[in-house]
């Protein structure tokens, strides 16, 4: 039977490729039929991932994404992109009164100027196809913030614009840019974000879910779609995945 939702033939690369969601995904377009560029700063983990992909050819490219002269080598080095799935963030929650130009560096730096500079070098290097698909992991905090998630609700607005002003200068190429905004999504940032938390508290926010907290391959379902041919008329949108939390709040 022909469908549109394959990756047969392209080449795909996922930032935060070493955990949680970026991993899943790439597990799972290996899957749908790409080939995989992995990338991360921990080698050991994106070993781990690649051990799980299925078909040949998959590569590790590992980089700081803070560092923008190792983007910039970064770029040159990978191949043309069919594809691009940027997982790498971060997640600290921090009051307002507290802030520091240290502190909005913090949050902002890995959430916004890495995944911005990266997605802009790899345009000057001409490393993204025509018709490529990006998507970019948002956070339904983008656009309804937490209390104590000043920070990273500004960097994931930040991105989400980033991504609709791709769609508007690249569509005469064919060139899609839309965000995935998940809710809470069991991985190790949920971890990390659950310790912070009272289990009272974090019990009290998980019963808000009518559906369930999200699992990885919730996200690398939607992943998979926004990269296949399936959705090639879908290009600026935010896709909130929230298993219907943002309803009965
Ligand atoms: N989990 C959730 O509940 C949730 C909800 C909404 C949105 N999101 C978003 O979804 C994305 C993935 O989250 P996750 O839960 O899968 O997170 P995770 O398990 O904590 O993974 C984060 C990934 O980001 C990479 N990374 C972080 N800083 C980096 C840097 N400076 N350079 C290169 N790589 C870097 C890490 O690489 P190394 O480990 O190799 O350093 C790791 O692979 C994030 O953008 C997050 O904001 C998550």
């Amino acid at each position: 039977m022909h469908t549109p939702f394959h990756l047969n033939g392209k080449t795909i690369l996922i930032t935060g490729a070493s955990s949680g969601i970026g991993r899943r995904a790439a597990i799972d377009c290996s899957a749908f039929g790409a080939t995989i560029v992995l990338t991360g700063r921990n080698i050991e983990r994106l070993e781990e991932t690649r051990s799980q992909l299925s078909g040949q050819g998959h590569i590790i490219l590992p980089c700081e994404l803070l560092d923008e002269k190792a983007v910039a080598a970064f770029a040159k080095e990978s191949p043309g992109l069919d594809g691009l799935v940027h997982c790498a963030g971060f997640v600290k929650p921090f009051p307002i009164a507290y802030l520091s130009a240290q502190k909005v560096n913090e949050t902002l730096h890995p959430n916004f100027y890495a995944p911005a500079l990266l997605t802009g070098a790899l345009f000057k290097a001409k490393k993204i196809n025509n018709e490529a698909s990006l998507v970019f992991m948002s956070s339904i905090s983008g656009q309804f913030p937490g209390k104590g998630n000043a920070l990273y609700a500004a960097s994931k607005a930040a991105l989400e614009a980033f991504s609709k002003t791709i769609a508007v200068e690249y569509v005469s190429r064919k060139i899609r840019s839309n965000c995935i905004s998940p809710a809470m999504v069991k991985t190790p940032m949920y971890d990390y974000s659950s310790e912070g938390m009272f289990e009272e508290a974090m019990n009290e926010h998980v019963a808000k879910y009518p559906l369930g907290v999200g699992y990885p391959e919730d996200i690398a379902n939607a992943i998979i779609f926004f990269l296949s041919p399936a959705s090639r008329w879908i290009t600026g949108v935010n896709l909130y995945m929230d298993g219907g939390f943002l309803l009965s709040r």
